[in-house]
């Protein structure tokens, strides 16, 4: 199996003079007076439903950025209709021909499309253009060409055969159709649900986020001029709960690969298991969920790396990544020097519109987000044991802007120590040197999720030690590094318990799941 070697696209550095800069910024101009009109991609319709819903900065949220379209029932109906009908082909069609067109959607993204793509996630989703870059640019192209390799990889995993008898497997795509549901975090995951499925043979009906809309329409676009045949990847809006539940009613129903929070893949699961006679086949379910990520500072740790660790992995895109630190566990006697560094990290964290480069922070998703981070930060104004040391401010008049916080706290459990909060609010509670051990099973004990964290220790049998107890606490564990940034073909990224089923997005693993094998035995 002869395709191109992956290797990571270079992140561009968007520093103040560089070309890339200029291009970025125009781009984002450009496309901010935009007003979309993004309809339903069924079939080869692009569907207008007349039924719309506004999309708006969440950095500005009185400017109008358009509309998109939403489905009723029956155009879901029409959707796996139509994706049943791209199977008969698309599912035959010789590997290298599907290979070719996801290879041609990551040069797309690496050229023409790149500075679309970041410009539609920095106004849709308020990133930085630094986040963006790596998301919406780098991320996808990598799990496009990644997953090609992988592909490759397993295509070639055969069984031992004799003179007597050809033992050979087919991976074939499953039969009937997959279910894609992405979130707004990142544009990559919103490219690579749909895409690696489709990539092993699959057809995809698609659900992006409602807050993800404007670069989402993007990647279709781009999908579309690299060649996804109509009818394979199929682009629905509309009321959640009714797309699910006329999907999850559809006999043909093969598959869900979905991100996004626990309780609603946790829905979904249930409402499989009531319809599960009614399928051909049983489905596959995986799902990346939610976390609430650690950092656990060991003594020996360096204060400037740790604080470095938390900024990074707690304030980056406004915390809402799945993998942002958002519980840190931090010793006596290192947390005063800690603390000064985070405090002259925040003090050079500028907070506003993404379109102005130097600023770092920008606002969270919508007004829903906003008001919950809001309730937290001032429930523990108030709280006993609890004490908002750094940030706390939030304001809502132009954008949903809320300021990095550090709670400081003396209970271990503390809600905020143990509720996903998907924001730039991190909760840091100080133990005593010597309790070290102590702490580890703490962090373990208090795990209900288990998606990523981080060890900082100078001290290898004290990194050994954590490695050991929280080996189920974290299904990417990072040592002396933040919890977050896992790049593709490097760091294969997923947890257990209640973050997800770990099957490893953008690894073989997570391939696997999109396939059925059949193995076929000839003898002579
Ligand atoms: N893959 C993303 C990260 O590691 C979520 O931060």
């Amino acid at each position: 199996f002869h395709v191109p070697p992956a290797v990571n696209e270079p992140v561009k550095s968007y520093a103040p003079g560089t070309p890339e800069r200029e291009e970025a910024l125009a781009t984002y101009k450009e496309m901010f007076n935009q007003k979309m009109d993004i309809p339903l991609y069924i079939g080869d319709q692009q569907i207008k439903t007349g039924k719309t819903r506004n999309m708006h900065p969440p950095h500005d949220h009185k400017h109008d950025l358009g509309v998109f379209h939403l489905a009723e029932k029956s155009h879901i109906e029409t959707a796996i209709e139509e994706a049943l009908k791209a199977r008969e082909k698309w599912a035959k069609l010789p590997w290298e021909q599907r290979a070719a067109v996801f290879l041609k959607a990551a040069d797309l993204i690496a050229g023409p499309y790149r500075q679309r793509l970041n410009a539609a996630t920095m106004i849709g989703q308020s990133k930085n253009i630094y986040q963006a870059e790596i998301d919406s640019a780098c991320e996808i192209i990598d799990f496009l060409r990644f997953n090609v390799e992988y592909m490759t990889q397993i295509y070639d995993e055969q069984p031992e055969s004799d003179e007597k008898a050809w033992n050979r497997v087919e991976y074939r795509p499953l039969e009937g159709f997959v279910y894609a549901i992405t979130p707004f975090n990142f544009t990559a995951i919103a490219g690579n649900l749909p895409s690696s499925a489709a990539l092993m043979g699959n057809v995809v009906v698609w659900k992006p986020s409602s807050t993800q809309m404007f670069s989402a329409q993007v990647l279709m676009e781009v999908f579309q001029e690299a060649g996804v045949p109509d009818g394979v990847i199929n682009m629905v809006m509309g009321d959640p709960a009714m797309i699910t539940d006329t999907v999850l009613k559809s006999p043909d129903f093969a598959g869900v690969h979905f991100t996004g929070s626990t309780g609603v893949f946790q829905n979904i699961w249930a409402e499989i298991g009531k319809n599960i006679n009614n399928y051909k086949t049983y489905p596959r379910i995986v799902g990346e969920t939610g976390g609430k990520d650690f950092i656990v500072a060991h003594p020996s740790a360096n204060p400037k790396e740790v604080s470095t660790a938390i900024s990074r992995g707690a304030f980056e895109f406004q915390g809402q990544k799945c993998s942002a630190a958002s519980r840190c566990y931090i010793p006596n006697s290192m947390w005063n020097e800690v603390k000064s560094y985070v405090e002259e990290d925040l003090k050079s964290f500028k907070m506003g519109s993404p379109e102005d480069m130097s600023n770092f922070i920008t606002a969270v998703i919508d007004e829903k987000a906003f008001d919950k981070l809001a309730s937290y930060i001032d429930q523990a104004k108030q709280d006993e044991d609890a004490e908002v040391i750094m940030g706390g401010g939030y304001d809502k008049s132009k954008g949903y802007f809320i300021e990095p916080t550090v709670i400081l706290t003396t209970n271990p459990k503390y809600t905020t120590m143990e509720t996903e909060l998907f924001g730039p609010v991190v909760t840091i509670y100080v133990y005593e040197d010597e309790k070290y051990e102590e702490t580890l099973h703490l962090v373990n004990e208090t795990s209900i999720y288990a998606l990523t964290g981080a060890i900082l220790s100078k001290d290898r049998y004290a990194a050994s030690l954590a490695t050991e107890i929280l080996q189920n606490a974290a299904g990417n564990f990072y040592i002396n590094d933040k919890p977050t940034g896992a790049v593709v073909g490097r760091q294969p990224f997923g947890g257990a318990r209640a973050s997800g089923t770990n099957d490893k997005a953008g690894s073989k693993l997570n391939l696997l799941r999109w396939v059925s094998p059949r193995l076929i035995k000839e003898t002579f």
